[in-house]
């Protein structure tokens, strides 16, 4: 066996490392997976094992940081495009590959992130070559396992060892440098525990291995939007009013708006001095969806709007119909100087070649089930707390009046500077089609602007992941938290990067009415943790006595929540 002289009192061999009679059998990185699962370090290095971890960390600066995430997002984006349909290319695997190296560089361009490069080696020990190389190969098996390319230094070993040198300019083996952003040289870190506690933030939920606390701030990164996803009676509804009232104790000038397709926000807004808009066809209150105010009196940007409502009233509307309304409803916009009525958009489509079909379904807002939204916009939409509650609008209208609710709501965003969370429950309704997905998607970028922060609630990814908006709109949100799903898609697998231990378990996560808590599994950045959301037992108490839709007597007094603080 060839050995060479190393540093002095070391000995290299082909592939190990000696001092006295400890040996040293390195291992590197080829190549690492895309994410890995929770507490991954305490597989890779068991106590019980004679292995260690070296790390050695250089921050790029910010401007090789975006030259490397740009480069890297052209060399994906060059990839895709001469290679997807190459023999045996993954054309799935290239367009992840591209939209994160994409998101990447969005989040370093945001600060959200930093570029590091990372010199990573793992070193299994034993007295005598034997025991070492042992102690490697089960190294080596549970890399692989979590899906990392380990690779065996040969005749470069004594490279490894050498002092940290974070200009570089010493040649290490291939394998040893990487270019990992902080979320990723977050997750190598063996010495902290895996709570998670941002300054400023809010009680999401307990780690389900040891219970440790996790505290995320929404304020502290460049997305301020959440969601949660999870079947029905997974405990969504539950966990959004939960962590908007324990933003509201952190922060009390926060506002909170409730979008409310089943009506389940009402009692609770209205047991704490909130107010509620019916917007139900019995509602003796109006939100005018023609009211140019919410898009800051942009009425090129309304006309377009109000198409994107009717298209997702009427998913019937043939492109040519779409055209003429579209003009229609810029002439309108450009000729009214208010606010116009439905009455109004009729009388300029009335006789218009071509108009007769859309005529008859425009009937709906002067004769039918939609008359009480023609006139001017009588409801408020001030006070700090607000619930829309849409639970008497028939579900196919759902996505109407949700993008016109939503975008009036925008007026009352802009109005000042405090934090708001806007909540979304039922969010499905508007990802199913591509004109209010795509609405949605430019709320969720547009609203970061006024201090806002989405939380989307729905029962499935799948209706996003249909949409080039839905995926975008996914891509934008800083924690995802995915409760008990009926079954994982290999869609939803890919985009979340779930491994297949997590797939496994999410179709079998505890539900609230077994647990008493609810279970999930809570993504951010590509940190993966399994959580259960707990509500300490006044929390409970009083959520359950306001929350859902009308059901069960609700305690006679309103107890303000501040009271539990
Ligand atoms: N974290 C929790 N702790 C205790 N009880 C909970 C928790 N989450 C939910 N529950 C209870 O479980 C039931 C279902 O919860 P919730 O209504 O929030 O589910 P959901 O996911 O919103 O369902 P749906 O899709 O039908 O709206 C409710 O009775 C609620 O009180
Ligand atoms: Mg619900």
């Amino acid at each position: 066996m060839p050995t060479r002289r190393g540093r002095p009192g070391a000995e290299e061999g082909r592939s190990w490392l000696t001092r006295g009679i400890q040996v040293d059998a390195p291992v590197l990185l080829a190549d690492l997976p895309p994410a890995v699962p929770f507490g991954f370090l305490g597989r890779v290095l068991p106590t019980s094992e004679p292995v260690e971890l070296r790390l050695a960390l250089r921050k790029l600066s910010r401007s090789s940081a975006l030259e490397v995430a740009e480069k890297a997002v052209a060399v994906a984006e060059a990839d895709l495009e001469t290679r997807v349909n190459s023999p045996g290319a993954r054309p799935s695997e290239l367009q992840h590959d591209a939209e994160s190296a994409r998101e990447l560089a969005t989040r370093v361009a945001a600060r959200d992130q930093d570029l590091w490069r990372v010199g990573i080696s793992f070193h299994a020990r034993g007295r005598g070559r034997g025991k070492a190389e042992r102690a490697r190969s089960h190294l080596i098996h549970r890399l692989t396992e979590l899906g990392f390319r380990p690779r065996v230094p040969t005749f470069e070993t004594g490279l490894i060892p050498l002092p940290p040198d974070p200009t570089e300019t010493t040649a290490r083996p291939t394998g040893y440098w990487h270019t990992l952003a902080t979320d990723a040289v977050a997750a190598l870190f063996p010495f902290v525990d895996e709570s998670v506690h941002e300054p400023g933030g809010i009680l999401v939920g307990l780690l389900l291995e040891d219970a440790n606390p996790i505290f995320l701030n929404r304020w502290a990164h460049g997305s301020y939007s959440w969601a949660i996803f999870g079947s029905t009676g997974s405990g969504k509804s539950f966990a959004a009013a939960l962590w908007a009232f324990r933003t509201r104790w952190v922060s009390p000038e926060t506002q909170v708006f409730f979008v409310d397709p089943l009506g389940e926000f009402a009692r609770l807004t209205r047991a704490v001095g909130g107010s509620v808009i019916d917007l139900g066809p019995g509602s003796t209150e109006r939100l005018n969806p023609l009211d140019p105010a919410s898009t800051g009196g942009g009425r090129d940007a309304k006309a377009a709007r109000v198409g994107t409502m009717l298209r997702a009233l009427f998913p019937s509307l043939t492109d040519a119909e779409g055209a003429l309304l579209d003009g229609r409803l810029s002439r309108l916009y450009r000729e009214s100087g208010e606010a116009p009525s439905w009455s109004d958009l009729l009388a300029s489509l009335a006789q218009r070649p071509g108009a007769e079909r859309l005529n008859d379904l425009l009937e709906v807002f002067r004769h039918g089930s939609l008359q009480h939204l023609d006139g001017p916009t009588t409801a408020s939409l001030d006070g700090s707390l607000l619930t829309l509650d849409l639970h008497a609008v028939p579900p196919e209208q759902l996505p109407f009046h949700l993008t016109y609710a939503l975008d009036l709501l925008m007026t009352r965003l802009r109005a000042d500077d405090r934090p708001k969370l806007l909540v979304v429950d039922e969010a499905h309704y508007l990802a199913r089609h591509p004109a209010t997905a795509e609405f949605l998607d430019q709320l969720a970028r547009h609203v970061r602007h006024y201090r806002t922060g989405l939380l989307l609630l729905s029962q499935n990814p799948e209706d996003f992941l249909a949409t080039p908006a839905g995926r975008s709109l996914l891509r934008n949100l800083r924690a995802t938290v995915l409760l008990r799903l009926a079954e994982v898609s290999t869609g939803t697998r890919d985009f979340f990067q779930l491994t297949p231990a997590e797939v496994e378990w999410l179709p079998r996560t505890r539900l609230p009415g077994e647990a008493g808590y609810s279970e999930g599994l809570l993504r951010f950045g590509p940190s993966h943790l399994p959580i259960a959301i707990v509500a300490s037992t006044p929390e409970f108490d009083w959520l359950r006595s306001f929350l859902g839709g009308g059901g069960g007597p609700g305690p006679s007094e309103a107890i303000p929540l501040e009271r539990h603080v």
